[in-house]
């Protein structure tokens, strides 16, 4: 080919020749985008190069064609953004660099305009990002489709399906923390705008053995450590669960019921909201409960020997909490554990060995949880089911996009039966791949009018038909071993494979097999030469594993009273003389309907790949890497792509590329757009045999050819932009201005619908606001929710009298409580760190006071906004004046009183003064009495307003001169000082009407009480004192 004239434009050779380089350079540092430009197509380690260096500048997107190579980063790129997503909509697939976005929208688009059903197939090995892809695809419909009020609905579904069914069916692996143990295929409904309206999932093949056992460093099935983690204390006791995952037998067989980076509380939370979005029932998540926790209990239930050397459950309180969860009767219940019934209809029975016994538990345990997961996606299906009847009229008018996320090729040490399922599946799925790229290849050539080229590649039909076939292949022998009479052997059935197999090229067993391969082999296994390797399979209870249902317990568990296993289990399955189908047939016709439902679709491919075992970002294990890309087949796929083509793109998309190259096309082409696409690469210099124009597309052979037509573009840009920038003066002005214009009124109208949608929602959840929480009410009831935080935070209460609290929605109530008693904590907290240390005395003394007079004296109210005072009397040391005492402690208080006579009612002034330990009564610096406070037995006052109080002291000890009526202004004070010191605080007597006290040894005195406009005090009649007290406050 020879170099287009406008290159000398550039300067002289040497100059291209440079701008070429460095064009070159700056792709090679980052690679190809799409593989088929790869120069050395057939080379696997240029291919591995190309990702190695791609993922280095954190490229993990790379095309074969319209596959989607995709490499597992390991940390989180900013590339998911919704600004992302924004990029890549509507935007053609190779304008922009790969990604998942532009594969889910290509792919949306198809759906749209071309009105064909498409799929997109994500496989890999486990680890490699298969279910983060799907994730990110449906999340990219879910925020860049249209949506209505009632298909938000149906979009919020389908994204919570995903933590429930990962709850249920992801386990933490050694390849994956989060490894889908399930295949899953979801539908996705749009209707004839685009949007979302409904979805549909099946489940394939759930990895039930993990519910019993456990590799080391695996975990069983996450939902279970959530709910031990999780759940709520009296929830946990309800279903007799304890908060330590390590009680359970089945949850640590693999050592390691804690993983630092799940958090399986807080997935436990995301759980139980995702339940309720789903519109699962409370009843129908307690059955469901109730399962898990069973299979617990089933873990735990432990056998040994009876006295006639039977088999016994040993475990009774498992026993006891087994029937209660599973809703069935006891007795029977212990029968089908350790016996087994030898006919349908259950007449004769025979005990179990207790191995059988640990066995027929571990099946019912399978199956219970088995069930319960089918049942689980059946009612997320029943959730996400398209009802609108209006719809429906219009069917016909949708289109599914179908995503499905199926586990990768396995290999282990041990490959069991689900193993053998997973591995024939990629088989199937290979097979499908070669079918539809090969079908859609040649399709493409004939649409094009090109003439097909064949291509040379590796079709696994013989290995699917080596286990498929009819009467001869795999799983027929299987079934004919299981269902002939008499117990079935692992030995009988290998040595059938041998005789029917034998001399397969993909089939060898120890038998079969010679020299380095022999040794290779157990004697207990077959091996499968797959598209992607050789994996060894044990026959080691193959067979068992096929007899799907234990009768005798499937009898047992189909009367229970837990809904949700009432309908997986049905009387008619134990009951048929039937033998039922094998697991493998199961899974065959599975797979049949799979593929089926999947060549009625358009596909789409990711093919994800793992950089490294460790789960690390940035290492790129090279050995590991080629090994995924030998068995996803990728060199393969690349094989095909490129045999004839390396690129075509469409006439306009090519032209409108390279316009700019030739001044025949430039700036516009005319004409038809076969002729442009002609006369420019005629201009360019494509000889013959390096392209071919089909009908609307152009074809070139080598990449080369076009890499040197991208690098003429390149070097045209500078001298390109000085043109466009002329002509883009003129026109700017009038441009930016309508864009401006459009903008503000496109804004303005996003806003209106905004504030239309959100009036919308709010009227809807005010409508749905006393039912349980539903996506109708979600919006409302978070609104309130927000309203009722904010005011608080902007209102809070101002200080600890303040008693005011806004009203809480009914969903906060018990938060709220929680709320306002912390808030009253926190003031009263700061309240008392504030306080000064006389003003803490002072309050206390308040304290002393309202225990004792609150609502029992008249004039307690007034005194309480009357501070106490340390003493009324003027010097505080009147009393050591007095008495001239050297160990006389300081007096503490001292107050003018009246005393009264005991006799005559004399009325004498004294001062009465309280030290630590006594009290006394002064009159002229003289003491008239001496009051220990051990003596003292009690102190009496009235209810009412007067200030009387009678110091009871026993008349029997001659030192004290017997009871002491006093009246004192301030007789709360000086009666809270009095008991406080002497200790007497609940020896206070609080009369009525009257006081007795005693006058002498035997003799009484009496004060009566009476209430009147003014205080008086008189003798009465029968020589009582009559005091009447101004009635202030009447009770
Ligand atoms: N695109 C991605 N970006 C960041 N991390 C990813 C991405 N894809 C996968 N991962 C990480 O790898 C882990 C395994 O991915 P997952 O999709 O569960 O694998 P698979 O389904 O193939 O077994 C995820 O939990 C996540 O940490
Ligand atoms: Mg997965």
């Amino acid at each position: 080919m020879s170099l287009p004239p406008h290159w000398k434009e550039v300067g002289g050779e040497g100059r291209v020749h440079r701008v070429m380089e460095s064009t070159l350079t700056a792709r090679d540092r980052v690679g190809v985008q799409d593989f088929v430009l790869l120069e050395n197509y057939t080379s696997e380690a240029a291919f591995i190069e190309n990702l190695r260096r791609r993922f280095g500048e954190k490229l993990i997107y790379t095309y074969i064609g319209s596959v989607l190579v995709s490499v597992n980063p390991y940390k989180d790129l900013e590339i998911y953004s919704k600004a992302h997503m924004e990029r890549y909509r509507g935007v053609s697939f190779y304008e922009i660099s790969p990604h998942i976005y532009a594969v889910s929208d290509n792919t949306y688009r198809a759906m749209r305009t071309e009105r064909r059903d498409q799929c997109i197939l994500i496989s890999g090995e486990s680890g490699a990002g298969k279910t983060e892809a799907s994730k990110k695809i449906l999340q990219y419909y879910a925020t860049t489709c249209p949506v209505t009020d009632h298909m938000s609905t149906i979009r919020d579904r389908l994204l919570q399906s995903n933590p429930v069914l990962e709850a249920f069916g992801n386990a933490k692996t050694l390849r994956n923390d989060n490894s889908s143990r399930f295949g899953k295929y979801m539908d996705v409904q749009f209707d004839f705008r685009g949007a979302p309206i409904g979805g549909h999932i099946l489940n394939y093949l759930l990895e039930k053995s993990r519910v019993v056992h456990q590799n080391h460093g695996e975990r069983n099935f996450h939902i279970f450590y959530q709910l031990l983690e999780g759940g709520e204390q009296d929830q946990l006791s309800k279903l007799g669960l304890e908060r330590n995952a390590q009680k359970y037998h089945y949850l640590v067989k693999g050592c390691c019921p804690r993983v630092s980076s799940i958090n399986d509380k807080s997935d436990w939370k995301t759980v139980r909201k995702a339940l309720t979005v789903i519109g699962f029932h409370e009843e129908e998540v307690e059955d469901l409960l109730n399962i898990i926790a069973s299979v617990l209990h089933l873990g735990n239930t432990q056998f040994g020997e009876g006295e006639d050397g039977e088999t016994q459950i040993t475990t009774e309180p498992q026993l006891t909490y087994l029937s209660k969860l599973l809703g069935v009767d006891g007795p029977a219940l212990r029968e089908a554990l350790t016996h087994k019934k030898l006919t349908a209809k259950g007449e004769e029975v025979s005990p179990l060995s207790f191995e059988q016994a640990v066995a027929a538990r571990d099946a019912l345990a399978k199956a219970v949880y088995g069930r319960a997961f089918t049942w689980l996606v059946a009612k997320i299906n029943q959730s996400l089911a398209f009802k609108d009847e209006v719809y429906n009229s219009s069917k016909g008018s949708s289109s599914v996009i179908g995503l499905l996320d199926i586990y990768g090729f396995e290999v282990f040490q041990h490959n069991s039966f689900e193993q053998f399922c997973i591995n024939y599946c990629n088989e199937k799925l290979q097979q499908l791949f070669i079918k539809l790229t090969l079908k859609s290849e040649q399709e493409e050539y004939e649409a094009e009018g090109i003439t097909w080229e064949p291509v040379k590649y590796f079709d696994n039909k013989i290995i699917c038909d080596l286990v498929e076939e009819k009467h001869k292949g795999f799983i027929s022998i299987l079934d004919e071993e299981c269902l002939r009479p008499g117990e079935p052997s692992d030995i009988s059935f290998l040595e059938k494979l041998e005789d029917t197999l034998g001399g397969h090229a993909h089939f060898v067993t120890h038998k079969l097999a010679n020299g380095k391969t022999r040794k290779a082999v157990g004697r207990e296994e077959f091996r499968l030469i797959h598209y992607a390797g050789e994996v060894n399979y044990t026959v080691n209870g193959e067979l068992a594993n096929q007899s799907v249902n234990s009768r005798t317990a499937g009898s047992v568990i189909c009367q229970s009273d837990n809904q949700i296993l009432s309908q997986c289990f049905h009387r008619e399955e134990v009951t048929t003389q039937k033998r039922p189908e094998t697991a493998a047939t199961q899974f065959k016709n599975s797979l049949a309907k799979l593929i089926e439902i999947l060549m009625s679709k358009e596909p789409s491919y990711v093919r994800c790949i793992k950089p490294n075992d460790a789960k690390q970002s940035g290492r790129f294990d090279e050995a590991l890497v080629r090994h995924q890309v030998k068995y996803l087949g990728l060199m393969e796929n690349l094989r095909v792509r490129r045999a004839g083509f390396a690129y075509r793109r469409r006439y306009e998309a090519f032209l409108q590329r390279y316009k700019s190259l030739c001044p025949g096309t430039w700036p516009n082409w005319q004409g038809r757009l076969a002729d442009g696409v002609a006369t420019l690469v005629q201009h360019l210099g494509y000889k013959p045999e390096e392209y071919k124009l089909g009908k609307t597309k152009i074809f070139i052979r080598f990449p080369k050819t076009l890499f040197t037509t991208e690098d003429a573009l390149e070097a045209r840009r500078p001298a390109l932009g000085r043109t466009i920038q002329a002509k883009y003066h003129r026109i700017r002005n009038a441009v930016i201005q309508s864009a401006w214009r459009g903008m503000k009124s496109r804004r303005k109208a996003r806003r209106r619908r905004h504030a239309a949608e959100i009036i919308r929602k709010f009227i809807k959840g005010f409508i749905y606001r006393h039912y349980e929480r539903c996506p109708e009410n979600e919006y409302f009831l978070d609104h309130q929710r927000f309203s009722f935080l904010m005011t608080l935070v902007r209102n809070p209460p101002k200080s600890v009298l303040d008693k005011s609290w806004p009203v809480p929605p009914p969903s906060l109530t018990e938060a709220s409580e929680h709320l306002c008693r912390l808030c009253m904590q926190n003031m009263m907290r700061a309240y008392c760190r504030r306080i000064q240390p006389e003003w803490k005395k002072q309050m206390e003394q308040k304290v002393v006071a309202s225990q004792i007079f609150q609502d029992q004296k008249d004039s307690y109210p007034q005194s309480v906004p009357k501070l106490f005072v340390a003493s009324r009397l003027g010097r505080a040391h009147t009393l050591t004046d007095t008495l001239d005492l050297t160990n006389t402690p300081l007096t503490d208080y001292g107050v003018a009183v009246t005393k009264y006579d005991r006799r005559g009612y004399k009325a004498r002034p004294r001062q009465l003064l309280l030290t630590s330990s006594f009290a006394v009564l002064v009159a002229e610096a003289k003491l008239k009495q001496r009051i220990d406070y051990a003596a003292l037995r009690s102190i009496s006052v009235s209810s009412l307003t007067d200030g009387f109080m009678v110091l009871h002291v026993p008349s029997e000890d001659n030192k004290q001169k017997s009871d002491v009526v006093l009246q004192c202004d301030h007789v709360i004070e000086v009666v809270t000082k009095l008991a406080t010191m002497a200790d007497k605080k609940n020896k206070v007597n609080i009369s009525q009407d009257s006081i007795k006290f005693a006058v002498a040894r035997g003799k009484e005195g009496v004060i009566d009480f009476t209430s009147g406009s003014e205080l008086k005090v008189a003798k009465g009649k029968k020589g009582h004192l009559l005091v009447t007290a101004p009635q202030l406050n009447p009770r």
